[in-house]
């Protein structure tokens, strides 16, 4: 079975909805920050056209049945704040991994970790998901803090695991067990 569909996940203060073409335009304040893409595996984003291929690979993604790429929309405003990809949905181990951008603009403002909490709380309770993994490059101070601050455990060091931007980097793997969530945040 492919990874179920997601319309909407709603947090206080956020809304998040699989990605749309028209989102495209916000996508490239966010992606065409050098300081936001600086540890994504992808380039910095010239203009719409490259935006428009990131798109292009993401609806692949999905189509596969292993991924859905979802949108942070700021409720306020309506604005696209940021992006959470899941990915590398894996059915028979009910496990699947998480990705995520803010918008320099918007950081440190509790968004982030606004975003991850509904995700988790959705892949745990609506998924049947039993764990949450993420990779990250040990440079990325925010991610690996956010990833801890969510209650993560530091699972080991894969060396040298990609390359991007024609660099060799390591990546720091993160696990997250549903049954660490509800013994933390109560039964589900
Ligand atoms: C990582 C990222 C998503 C964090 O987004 P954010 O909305 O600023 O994070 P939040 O405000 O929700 O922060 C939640 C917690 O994460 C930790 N954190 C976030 N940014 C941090 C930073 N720059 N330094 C240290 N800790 C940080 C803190 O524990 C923070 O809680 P606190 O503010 O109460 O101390 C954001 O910096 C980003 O998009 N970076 C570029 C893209 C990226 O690297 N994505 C991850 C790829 S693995």
């Amino acid at each position: 079975m492919p990874l179920p569909a997601i319309e909407v996940i709603e947090s206080p203060h956020l809304a998040l909805r699989p990605v749309q073409a028209g989102d495209l335009a916000d996508l490239l304040e966010i992606n065409g920050d050098p300081a936001v893409t600086q540890f994504l595996p992808y380039t910095t984003w010239q203009g719409l056209s490259d935006a428009a291929a990131w798109l292009e690979r993401m609806h692949v993604l999905s189509a596969a049945g292993t991924a859905q790429q979802l949108v942070v929309v700021r409720k306020q405003d309506r604005k696209v704040i940021g992006t959470v990809l899941l990915f590398r949905f894996e059915e028979t181990s009910a496990r699947l991994e998480l990705g995520y951008v803010i918008g320099r603009a918007h950081w440190r403002q509790g968004y982030a970790r606004e975003a991850l909490v509904a995700v988790i709380q959705h892949a745990f309770q609506k998924l049947s998901i039993r764990r949450v993994e993420a990779e990250v490059n040990p440079n990325n101070l925010a991610s690996n803090a956010l990833l801890r601050n969510l209650g993560f455990a530091h699972e080991g060091i894969l060396r040298q695991r990609w390359v991007a931007k024609g660099v060799a980097y390591d990546v720091n793997v993160y696990g997250l067990l549903a049954s660490e969530w509800w013994q933390r945040h109560g039964s589900c």
